[in-house]
């Protein structure tokens, strides 16, 4: 088992990858349809689906043809199981699935957020387990104490909305585009410190985390201050004031969720007695989270870890390498056997056994 092709459908993003035992990643690529759900303000499930099945071969043939392969080179085939769109993740199954046939080698199903979770460990210097996982995306916040592949424990996770969610909600009332991470830590980068919001769940004891009155206390502070989401604009107040009262908005809000990460971060460190900390997913590639885990990090004497930024968000990386350690471990027979798929909708990852 050496070279294995990676396949991510879950959600709005077409992506293929090849990784290989012996060489590493050799090549990975990516088709965004943002643009494509843009004017209709979030992800229009049918035609995220029709889009995976456009750019699905072409991408696959890229990154055979950047690594210089055949597909009859490939030994497996790993594709994204769950959680996501049903229909999205069909499309990714029903090609993977098909193309793993034809070829006569095993084709498996991966837990997208294990995807997210294994990505840090493609950089060079990858932690040894166990270790404590932070993993903030869109869908997800999670706090997880990985012991080995597939043996996950949840240590805590967000009652509500995910970090990422909240970023993207946040920029909408800012009035930035999407995704609203990366234009909330630009805008940030001019705001001053000032804007005080809550960092939620940090007083009481426990690992869960809630971001959905920080969201809440953003609107009422901006309604405050510039009227209702900055619509109702005061006659006193001038563009050039609202562009600073947002840019200090932007600041206090990444500080609080940033502060709230890094503070429950801690505590699952010292919970589990580890000194390991990986971070991944779409708010893992925000630089000030980093800055403040990098110097925790030093301070406290653990030692953190993250994809480089294009691993963060989604991708078919992640997707190519748990399908390449997990396909070392298993028996190649009962994949082969499997002919038939089902796609994972919903999908804890806590329900991933140890791979013996
Ligand atoms: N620099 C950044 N700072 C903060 N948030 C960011 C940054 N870059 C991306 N994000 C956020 O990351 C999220 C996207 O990440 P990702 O692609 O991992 O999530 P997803 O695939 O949508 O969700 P899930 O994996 O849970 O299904 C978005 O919410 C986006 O706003
Ligand atoms: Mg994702």
């Amino acid at each position: 088992m050496d070279l294995i092709l990676g396949i991510e459908t879950s959600c709005d993003e077409t992506a293929a990858a090849l990784y290989s035992g012996q060489h590493g990643l050799l090549a990975h690529a990516l088709h965004s349809q943002v643009a494509a759900h843009a004017r209709y303000g979030g992800v229009v499930p049918e035609l995220a689906s029709r889009d995976h099945i456009r750019k699905l071969p072409g991408l696959t043939q890229q990154v055979l043809d950047e690594a210089g392969l055949s597909v009859a080179q490939l030994d497996g085939i790993a594709w994204t199981r769950g959680p996501g769109l049903p229909g999205a993740l069909m499309v990714g199954a029903g090609f993977a699935r098909a193309l793993a046939w034809g070829l006569d080698i095993p084709a498996i199903g991966i837990h997208h957020m294990e995807g997210h979770l294994l990505a840090p460990l493609l950089e060079p210097h990858p932690p040894a387990m166990p270790f404590v996982a932070l993993l903030v995306s869109g869908g997800h916040t999670l706090l997880v104490h990985v012991t080995d592949l597939g043996d996950y424990r949840l240590l805590g996770e967000s009652v509500d909305d995910a970090a990422g969610e909240a970023f993207d909600k946040v920029a909408r009332m800012l009035e930035l585009g999407y995704p609203g991470g990366p234009a909330i830590a630009k805008l940030a980068a001019q705001g001053r410190p000032g804007v005080e919001l809550p960092r939620p769940m940090t007083q009481r004891p426990g690992l869960d985390f809630s971001f959905s009155g920080l969201k809440t206390a953003v609107r009422q502070y901006l309604q405050e201050h510039e009227g209702e989401g900055g619509e109702e604009r005061g006659d006193d107040k001038d563009e050039t004031a609202i562009s600073t009262l947002r840019a200090d908005v932007a600041y206090g809000f990444q500080e609080a969720v940033v502060d709230t990460l890094l503070i429950k971060c801690r505590r699952a460190l010292a919970a589990t007695g580890s000194r390991r900390l990986i971070v991944a997913g779409g708010v893992g590639a925000n630089a000030r989270l980093r800055e403040r885990l990098n110097a925790a990090a030093q301070c406290d004497g653990f030692s953190v870890h993250y994809p480089r930024l294009e691993l963060c968000t989604d991708n078919a990386a992640m997707i190519a390498y748990a399908g390449y350690r997990r396909l070392c471990r298993s028996a190649r027979e009962p994949l082969l056997a499997d002919l038939d798929f089902s796609v994972r909708p919903r999908w804890p990852l806590t329900e991933l056994a140890a791979v013996s």
